[in-house]
């Protein structure tokens, strides 16, 4: 592999900003000073070093983006921008995000390249936890909370599972499911009779968006990283 493509991958900077590293002799590889990026290197063998720090060769990557209003879920898009939009500069190959939000959605959403555990996550079977924060048209009422405990059917007469609504005033309620239906939210309050009219997803599994601003992300750690695998089990 290519040393200037692994630095790239590891997240370091963008491709032209990695062509200084070697310019301002930044770069060891095997404690020898390495001045080409075109060399080629063997991630599972060689030690990588910047500014004297080993680069630890990691296959894939996993990001939280706070999902801002306005972006779509969606690699390329010829009208909006793109949740990918924020990961430009990282040159991550296949790097994509876990499920969709929709465009005026906020809140949490995965982007990883590790595609095995992304299609796992919103298959299904994989029953992952979300919860979302919700504000609606009109007046919520107490009779909700049995009817999404039993099981809403959706217009076209699916039947969701039982999924958890807690009403925090007349008009915002917080729902918890673990099925990632298309529109899944909008379309059980569209057969209750409610419009969403904001959304937010607040938690994907045990994740958040900690203290992350929209269009923020943040890299998941090694922890949260097994605890996601754990989910294949
Ligand atoms: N449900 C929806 O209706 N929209 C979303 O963006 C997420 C869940």
């Amino acid at each position: 592999m290519r040393l200037d493509k692994f630095l790239s991958n590891a997240g370091l900077a963008s491709r032209s900003e990695i062509k200084h590293f070697f310019k301002d002799k930044r770069v060891l590889v095997n404690d020898q000073l390495v001045r080409q990026g075109k060399t080629q290197i063997d991630p599972s063998k060689d030690i990588i070093k910047v500014d004297n720090e080993v680069i630890k060769y990691k296959p894939f990557y996993y990001f939280v983006l706070n999902k801002p209003k306005g972006y779509v879920s969606a690699n390329e898009d010829d009208k909006y921008p793109t949740v990918m939009e924020f990961f430009t500069d990282l040159n991550i190959k296949g790097l994509t995000h876990v499920g969709r939000l929709d465009k005026d959605t906020t809140g949490v959403l995965l982007i990883t390249n590790d595609g095995k555990l992304g299609h796992f996550l919103i298959s299904p079977k994989s029953n992952v936890k979300k919860i979302y924060s919700l504000t609606v048209d009109r007046d919520l009422d107490e009779s909700l909370i049995k009817q999404f405990k039993e099981g809403i059917t959706l217009e076209n007469k699916e039947k969701c599972k039982p999924a958890k609504l807690t009403l925090i005033n007349k008009r915002k309620a917080i729902l918890e499911l673990t099925e990632g239906k298309y529109h899944q939210v909008k379309r059980m309050m569209r057969s209750v009779g409610y419009e969403v009219t904001s959304l937010n997803r607040d938690l994907f599994a045990f994740l958040t968006v900690k203290d992350l601003k929209p269009g923020e992300y943040y890299e998941l750690t090694e922890n949260e990283v097994n605890e996601l695998n754990k989910y294949y089990r």
